[in-house]
């Protein structure tokens, strides 16, 4: 057999350019069209990152006026979609849920022609801008259905997040939880050729339509080695309690060589760039609720693994122990991170399609050498004896 160089996982394999974000492990940064997330989670709302990410620039007050008209029109869940998620049972994954709700939104906006499918830079804009407009209804409603609750219609006087979290509790919530929600939106909008993002660019990149493009991208964020990683942490808090049992349960966990969810990193190895600021809001959501033993509990598990393995805490660390505080249940964290990386995943479809290349790897053969049937065929009367002497049995 020839030596191929494969690359498992294509880990360090650079497939192609990209002008939407740069992950620097080196200097554990991350940046969206040039500008630093930290800097963006800070001072921006998430409509004016989701504007960055598809144009490459931050809005202008007009643009930014014009997106959020745009958004609010549709924000509310189509009667359509409603009836798609009703007929789903409470007991499937949310991931299901919001995965079958883009694919019936696609179908609903189909044009019927395959060859015209992938759609012009315009139309696929509008669909980006719709799609991201419609999933807070859908992942609201997720949530309250399983618990037996109503729809909550929008409200037209509240922003992005502040209208997420209203259509989800029916409550306005204090603005330190639309600010920690709206900086773990920008956190988790983008960020490069990570799995999902990769799924999308394959789709697209068969000149298929955005809508099957980010259905894929979800059925592959559902994984817990990618975003089912944030609802794997909760479980971790759980099962673990409080700060005084990390010892006995990490040893135990450690003994039977299972991974520690929310910590590690393809790209990062020396700590995820986004980690600080989403444990700052996490921090400001602790004082809120005024609840220092989950505090206690985040530092006593970091510390300890990181002194014991050396791997840092990705993301979904912080993120789920937040969304936590913040009310939602454990199922519809990674849906959160649909709702926000549909933002990343639409610049990327949009970026391939751009400059489009089929996206078809080669792979190396290690099955049986060619063989051959040797003639041989089952007659029908040999396989009706068969399935006679199989009901026998
Ligand atoms: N707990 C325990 N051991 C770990 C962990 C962990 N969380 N992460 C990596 N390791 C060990 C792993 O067992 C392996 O050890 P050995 O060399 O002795 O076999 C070594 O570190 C390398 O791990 P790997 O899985 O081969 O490395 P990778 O670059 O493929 O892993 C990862 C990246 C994210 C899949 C992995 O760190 C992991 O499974 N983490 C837990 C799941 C998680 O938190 N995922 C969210 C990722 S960030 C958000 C996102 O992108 O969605």
């Amino acid at each position: 057999m020839t030596e191929v160089d494969i690359k498992k996982g294509l880990a360090g394999v650079v497939v192609d350019v990209t002008a939407i974000s740069k992950v620097n492990p080196e200097t554990n940064s991350l940046l969206y069209r040039g500008y630093p997330v930290q800097e963006l989670a800070a001072t921006q709302p998430f409509e004016a990152v989701a504007h960055l990410l598809w144009t490459g620039n931050l809005p202008t007050a007009a643009e930014l006026a014009e997106l959020r008209a745009t958004e609010r029109q549709h924000r509310a869940l189509s009667p359509e979609v409603k009836a798609a998620i009703d007929i789903l049972p409470t007991t499937a994954h949310p991931m299901d849920e919001v995965r079958t709700a883009v694919s019936v939104i696609g179908a609903l906006d189909a044009t019927g022609d395959v060859m015209d499918a992938a759609g012009t830079p315009e139309e696929n804009q509008e669909r980006a801008i719709r799609l991201w407009a419609q999933l807070p209804a859908i992942v609201a409603y997720g949530q309250r259905r399983r618990r037996g609750e109503e729809l909550i219609a929008p409200r037209d006087d509240l922003d992005y997040s502040a209208n997420f979290l209203w259509m989800t509790f029916g409550e306005e919530q204090h603005e330190i939880v639309v600010d920690a929600f709206n900086r773990s939106m920008t956190l988790y909008a983008e960020h490069s050729f990570n799995a999902s993002t990769f799924t999308s660019r394959v789709i697209a990149s068969t000149l298929s339509d955005l809508y099957s493009a980010v259905t894929g991208a979800i059925g592959a964020l559902k994984g817990p080695l990618h975003g089912g990683a944030n609802e794997a942490v909760l479980h971790i808090f759980d099962a673990i309690g409080s700060a005084e049992n990390v010892t006995p349960w990490l040893d135990e966990a450690l003994g039977a060589k299972r991974k520690i969810m929310g910590f590690g990193h393809r790209v990062y190895k020396r700590g995820d760039s986004r980690v600080p600021t989403m444990k700052a809001a996490l921090d400001t959501l602790v004082t809120h609720y005024d609840r220092p033993e989950v505090a206690a509990l985040y530092d006593a598990l970091e510390s300890e693994f990181v002194a014991r393995k050396g791997i840092y805490p990705n993301l979904d660390y912080p993120s789920g122990p937040a969304y936590n505080l913040m009310g939602f249940d454990t199922l519809t964290f990674t849906p959160l991170f649909v709702a926000a990386r549909v933002t990343g995943w639409t610049a990327h479809i949009m970026e391939q399609l751009a400059s489009n290349a089929l996206i078809r790897p080669l792979s190396e053969y290690v099955g049986p050498a060619e063989r051959h049937i040797d003639g041989y065929v089952a007659t029908d009367a040999e396989l009706e004896a068969a399935s006679r002497e199989a009901e026998a049995e």
